[in-house]
C-alpha cells in the first residue's frame, strides 16, 4: 500500500512556494516511508504495520492538562482553546477524564466568560468568537451539568449579535477583523446551546457565499485566497444554517480533492503549498459535508462505502509522519509537537477511518482495529455523542430575549 506512493512524484509548480521547499518535504517523507516499508518487508506481522502510539498521546495530552511549558506563553489568549484541543483529542482516544479535572477545566472555563457575554483567551482579557467556539465546545465535550451552567445563554446571544456588522458578517471582536472563521464560531456555538433566531444570521449565507473563490475552495474574506482553514469555515457554517445550496458545491469538491498530495497523502492548505497534518481535518473534513449536501440531494453517483478522498493514504502520512516519539502529532517530519497538531491530526484520522452511519460506518483502518478512534462530529469536531447529551439539554430552553438597541 505505501509503496503505490512513493511512484507518484508531484509536479513541482512554484507560484507559491520555491520548488525546492517541495522537494525537500517528499525527500523527508520518502525516508520515513522507505524505512517503514523496509520493516514490513523485514517481518510482514501486524505489528509492523502502523501503530496509533495511545498511551503516549495519552501522557502528553493528560500533562498538558496539568502544566504547559513556557513555549505555549504565546498561546495565553487561547487558554480555552488549549482545552479543547486536549479534551478533544483525549475523548477521540476515549480517554476518560479524572472528574475533578471535569470540574476544574469547566470552572476555569467560567473564568474566561465575560460579564457582557462570550468567552476570552483568559481571565480577565476580551471576549472574542474564536475562543468562544472553543469554550463551548470544550464545555459541551465535558458535558455535565455543571459544565452547561457555566454558559451564559442570554449574554452570549447578545454578544454574538455585537459582533454581527450590518451585511450578516461577523467580526472577531469588538473592532477587530471580519473574517469567515467569525460566521462559523457564531454558527457553531449558537446551535450547541439552542440561541438561533432568524436575527441572527440574517445574510451570513450570503456573505459567507461571496468568499468562495474562483478556486472552488473559501477564502477568510471576499477576494481572498481558497485556505482549506476557510473552506471548512464556510462549508460548515452554512450546513449549520442549511444554505449548502447558495455555493458551487462542485467546485469545492475539485479543490479540495486536489489539495490532497499526490506524494504524501496528508493534504496541503492551500495551492502550492505544503502538505501539513493539520490539514488531514480542515480539508478532509469538508468531505462528509459535501457528502451529506450531494445525499440530500439524491444524486446516484455518491458512493456508499467511502469519502471522495483517499482515506487509506491520510491514514497512512498521520499515523507513518505525523507521530511524535515522545507522543503528540506534529505538522510534518520534524517539526516539534503542539497540542493545536495533536488534535487536528486525531480529528482527520477520525473522519478518515469512518463512514457515514449506519452498517457502512467503519472505513478500512489502516493498521490493527486498536487504531480505530471514536468518530467526530463533521460540522462541531466534537464527539457525536457529545453533541446529542448537548442537544437534549439545551433544546428545550426557550430562545433568549432580543437585546435592547
Ligand atoms: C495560513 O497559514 C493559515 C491561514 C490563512 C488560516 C487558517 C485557518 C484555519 C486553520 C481555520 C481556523 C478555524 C477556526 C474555527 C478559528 P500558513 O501560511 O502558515 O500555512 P499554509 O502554508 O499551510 O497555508
Ligand atoms: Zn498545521
Amino acid at each position: 500500500m505505501i509503496e503505490v506512493y512513493r511512484s507518484r512524484k508531484q509536479p513541482h509548480q512554484t507560484a507559491n512556494l520555491p520548488e525546492n521547499y517541495l522537494m525537500k518535504v517528499e525527500e523527508s517523507v520518502e525516508k520515513i516511508f522507505r524505512y517503514f516499508k523496509s520493516r514490513l518487508e523485514l517481518d510482514n506481522s501486524l505489528e509492523e504495520q502502523p501503530v496509533l502510539n495511545r498511551h503516549s498521546h495519552t501522557a502528553f495530552l493528560l500533562k498538558g492538562l496539568r502544566h504547559l511549558s513556557i513555549s505555549y506563553e504565546c498561546l495565553d489568549a487561547s487558554r480555552p482553546w488549549l482545552c479543547y484541543w486536549i479534551l478533544h483529542s483525549l475523548e477521540l482516544l476515549e480517554e476518560p477524564i479524572p472528574e475533578e479535572t471535569v470540574s476544574n477545566v469547566a470552572r476555569f472555563l467560567g473564568k474566561c466568560q465575560c460579564e457582557s457575554g462570550g468567552f476570552s483567551g483568559g481571565p480577565g482579557q476580551e471576549a472574542h468568537l474564536a475562543p468562544t467556539y472553543a469554550a463551548v465546545n470544550a464545555l459541551c465535550i465535558l458535558g455535565t451539568e455543571e459544565a452547561y451552567k457555566i454558559i451564559d445563554r442570554q449574554k452570549l446571544y447578545t454578544f454574538l449579535m455585537r459582533m454581527r456588522t450590518p451585511e450578516g458578517a461577523y467580526k472577531m471582536h469588538e473592532g477587530g477583523e471580519v473574517d469567515i472563521r467569525g460566521a462559523y464560531c457564531a454558527a457553531s456555538a449558537a446551535r450547541l446551546t439552542n440561541i438561533v433566531t432568524p436575527a441572527l444570521f440574517d445574510g451570513t449565507p450570503e456573505w459567507i457565499v461571496s468568499c468562495q473563490t474562483y478556486e472552488g475552495g473559501f477564502g477568510g474574506c471576499p477576494g481572498m485566497e481558497a485556505h482549506g482553514g476557510y473552506s471548512f469555515c464556510g462549508l460548515a457554517a452554512l450546513s449549520l444554517m442549511g444554505h449548502t445550496s447558495l455555493c458551487d458545491l462542485r467546485a469545492c469538491l475539485r479543490w479540495t480533492a486536489n489539495r490532497q498530495m499526490r506524494f504524501e497523502g496528508g493534504f496541503q492548505g492551500r495551492t502550492n503549498k505544503l502538505v501539513d497534518g493539520c490539514y488531514s481535518f480542515w480539508q478532509a473534513g469538508t468531505f462528509p459535508l459535501i457528502h451529506m449536501v450531494c445525499s440530500m440531494q439524491d444524486d446516484h453517483c455518491l458512493s456508499t462505502e467511502r469519502w471522495m478522498f483517499d482515506h487509506e493514504a491520510l491514514q497512512e502520512y498521520i499515523l507513518v509522519c505525523c507521530q511524535h516519539q515522545g507522543g503528540g502529532l506534529i505538522d510534518k517530519p520534524g517539526k516539534s509537537r503542539d497540542y493545536y497538531h495533536t488534535c487536528y491530526c486525531l480529528s482527520g484520522l477520525a473522519v478518515s477511518q469512518h463512514f457515514a452511519g449506519g452498517k457502512l460506518a467503519h472505513l478500512h483502518i489502516v493498521g490493527s482495529q486498536d487504531n480505530e478512534l471514536k468518530p467526530t462530529h463533521p460540522v462541531y469536531n466534537i464527539g457525536v455523542d457529545a453533541v446529542v447529551h448537548a442537544n437534549m439539554y439545551f433544546n428545550n430552553m426557550s430562545l433568549p430575549q432580543e437585546p435592547d438597541v
